[in-house]
């Protein structure tokens, strides 16, 4: 008999982080970065033409954030931590500007909300929790599909693993979001020893031959990470730090030594259960304090110039063509330093 510790220790396999890849520039044609459409779809009556989402985040989405990604032609996930008639309300606000999506959870009151939700306008639900692959995600799933059919689009999560985006995709998951504790503003993999890079969580399940979207969430801090992202598979990214601190966050400017900042904060974190629950179980976030960064539109037109940027240095049109032809290489940590901006400083 083998010795079951050692068989578990052969079998581990390295993963990748996006500090640890880049992308192989290759043959181009494209004469003009406004060439390339960076349409992605979430179903017939939700295209993006941006694949970026805002995360159902309480110093995140409310209605301002909702309003302003669909202006840019994305999408925004209205937070669940308020009453239903808080978070209906929100939906109504919030479309008049374009598609709106909310968040509900898997226990309580989350099938009066989605119910609310729906008859308020909303167009997609995102079923939010931490561990996604779950036996309550697939129950709740499971009623959501019998009460709406196939007429609200779907979204669950998150999961890690291929295993996970297959099973949530079955069990009628239209996407999935990918990424355990890569978030910036998350401390599971501290408080738990578990989880999985997101990148490499992104390109395990984008193997998946089921039709679920795949929305790559957590830890995505640049143009540079969604491009990684995109090209490992990803139909969508969802962020939260990259949008905090703008104008639409719902959230209070603070003034530090003359400083304007404005709090971002993990859903999991010792604050946001204090102030929503009343108690905490397990903390597995952190609060924080960014500067303040102005209008969102100006951070979604910078992260836009440098996706299309991405998809001419290896000469895709489209977000299909991306898929198919992006080429990643293993860089070593000497070439991670080369990859970051180097000059030395003046004192
Ligand atoms: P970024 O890196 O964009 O990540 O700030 C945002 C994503 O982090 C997740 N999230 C959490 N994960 N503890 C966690 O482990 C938390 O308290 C927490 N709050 C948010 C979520 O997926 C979000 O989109």
């Amino acid at each position: 008999m083998p010795d079951l510790k050692k068989r578990i220790i052969m079998n581990l396999k390295t993963t990748y982080c996006f500090d640890d890849v880049l992308l192989v520039p290759s043959f181009s044609e494209i004469s003009s970065r406004r060439e390339i459409d960076l349409t992605s779809s979430l179903g017939q009556d939700l295209v993006l033409s941006l694949p970026i989402i805002s995360s159902p985040m309480d110093t995140v989405t409310e209605v301002a954030m909702s309003k302003a990604m669909s202006s840019s032609g994305c999408l925004g996930v209205l937070h669940r931590y308020n009453t239903i008639g808080e978070q209906s309300k929100m939906v109504q606000e919030a479309s008049a500007a374009g598609s709106v999506a909310a968040a509900i959870g898997v226990t309580g009151d989350y099938l009066d909300r989605a119910r609310a939700l729906v008859r308020a306008g909303v167009n997609a639900l995102c079923v939010d929790i931490a561990h996604g692959h779950h036996s309550m995600m697939r129950h709740a799933l499971k009623v959501l599909r019998n009460t709406f059919g196939t007429d609200i689009h779907i979204m669950a999560g998150n999961v890690a693993t291929l295993e996970a985006f297959n099973d949530l995709s079955d069990w009628g998951a239209d996407s999935v979001r990918v990424g355990i504790g890569g978030g910036s503003i998350c401390s599971t993999r501290i408080q738990t020893g578990h989880g999985v890079p997101t990148l490499q969580s992104v390109m395990d399940c984008s193997v998946s031959d089921r039709p679920a979207k795949l929305v790559a969430d957590g830890g995505i801090r640049n143009s540079g990470d969604i491009v990684k992202a995109l090209g490992a598979g990803a139909d969508f990214v969802m962020v939260g730090s990259l949008l905090s601190g703008t104008q639409e966050t719902p959230t209070e400017e603070i003034v530090i030594n003359g400083e304007k900042y404005k709090s971002y904060r993990g859903m999991a974190s010792l604050d946001a259960q204090i102030e929503w629950r009343g108690h905490t179980s397990s903390v597995e976030g952190v609060s924080s304090t960014v500067p303040c960064k102005g209008p969102v539109s100006n951070i979604i037109s910078s992260l836009e110039t440098g996706i299309r940027s991405g998809l001419s240095y290896t000469g895709a049109k489209n977000l299909v063509e991306f898929h198919s032809r992006a080429k990643f290489i293993v860089q070593t940590s000497s070439g991670a330093v080369e990859s970051s901006t180097h000059i030395n400083k003046l004192k």
